[in-house]
């Protein structure tokens, strides 16, 4: 039960600076600080980032958008990034990755979250998280960004690879973008088709704006598209050649969009994310080789081949992770002595001291890693 409501949390924020003070000169403890100021309110804490849930809303048959209001802590994102949401399940502190969907001001920002069947976190945040709870919000990450120059843009997304180009898509409109936009949205089905009344009131709102679906695992209605991603169903797209594209969703969508777009040779540019992990170079013989996690006395043969974050796990373990391609950085560890290879290029790092990403190093040779 909050002692403050928690229209008072945000406007705290700049009132804790002295115990920040305190903190940083090491006379008091910021797990203790915390601990404190949650009794107050769940969401008000010294530096860490929580955040209330204000509304949910279906956007699809598998698809939830929340609405979230962050703390005071909370320094902001860009259109098209992600977010690192944690929660915490009998004990153990989990976290994915979610695309923002909407930024706006006063710490308000909105994340879709799609159903993964058999997933651990958001089976739960679809059926269980309430309006009121409240999350912490972790690292932010992504390149994605809306093309400057005021030509035509090409958006091509699968599955949830909707998400962050909707994020974009929204901003560009709402500063005024004015050349043409196609969105074309891969789904397996009808219900699938997420933002659906919107997409289409934006189309009747915005004449620069086309809006398409393509089914790939059921029968097309009238104005639909039917199957996977194809140069023909860009026949219809208006100037193609003078289009930005971006593109995102699973690793083997986002391929076929960039193996096109080098064959149509197209001037503008190609943002591609692809949000499953990428193929991995397999390009070594496998071997076995000692792994040791030094801060937490785990130390077992492995083989070469996979990464060290999936290694850890493993041994049961839970490094902080995130997106698990390399993006996010939140699994970020330092390497103490060895070799490790980053599993998409090949590349072998082995100065000591260096930060490596779990998720994209296998072991090369024996290695220790601070961990
Ligand atoms: S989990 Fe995101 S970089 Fe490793």
């Amino acid at each position: 039960m909050a002692l403050l409501p928690f229209t008072w949390v945000r406007g705290l924020t700049h009132l804790l600076h002295p115990l920040r003070v305190l903190v940083a000169r090491g006379w008091l403890r910021e797990s203790d600080v915390d601990a404190a100021l949650a009794l107050l309110h769940p969401a008000l804490r010294l530096n860490r980032v929580f955040a209330r849930v204000m509304q949910r809303q279906w956007v699809a048959e598998d698809m939830l958008e929340l609405t979230l209001r962050a703390n005071g802590n909370w320094r902001g994102a860009k259109p098209g990034q992600h977010l690192q949401l944690y929660l915490e399940r009998d004990g153990v502190r989990l976290s994915r990755s979610y695309s923002l969907t909407a930024l706006q001001l006063g710490g308000r920002l909105q994340v879709a979250i799609k159903h993964q069947p058999g997933g651990r976190v958001s089976p739960y945040l679809l059926e269980h998280l309430a309006v009121g709870d409240v999350l912490e919000l972790g690292a932010v990450y992504g390149e994605l960004s809306w093309p400057e120059a005021q030509q035509g843009v090409l958006l091509l997304a699968a599955g949830s690879g909707i998400t962050p180009l909707l994020g974009l898509l929204r901003a560009a409109l709402a500063r005024g973008f004015s050349a043409p936009v196609t969105l074309l949205h891969y789904v397996r089905e009808q219900g699938q088709r997420a933002f659906v009344d919107e997409l289409q009131a934006l189309q009747a709102q915005h004449s620069n704006l086309q809006v398409r679906w393509s089914l790939t695992a059921s029968e097309a209605e009238a104005g639909e598209l039917m199957g996977r991603f194809t140069a023909e169903h860009l026949a219809a797209v208006p100037q193609l050649i003078q289009r930005s594209v971006l593109t995102c969703g699973p690793a083997g969508f986002v391929s076929q969009v960039q193996q096109w777009w080098q064959t149509a040779g197209l001037p503008g540019a190609l943002q591609a994310e692809a949000f499953t992990p990428p193929a991995l170079n397999r390009d070594v013989s496998l071997r076995q080789v000692m792994v040791n996690f030094a801060r937490s006395h785990q130390q077992n043969r492995v083989d070469n081949q996979r990464s060290l974050l999936d290694q850890a796990e493993d041994f049961g373990m839970k490094p902080a992770h995130g997106c698990r391609q390399g993006i996010c950085a939140s699994c970020t560890c330092t390497l103490l002595s060895g070799t490790v290879r980053d599993v998409r290029t090949g590349a072998l790092f082995s100065e000591p001291g260096q930060p490596i990403r779990l998720c994209i190093s296998a072991p090369h040779s024996d290695v220790e890693i601070d961990l």
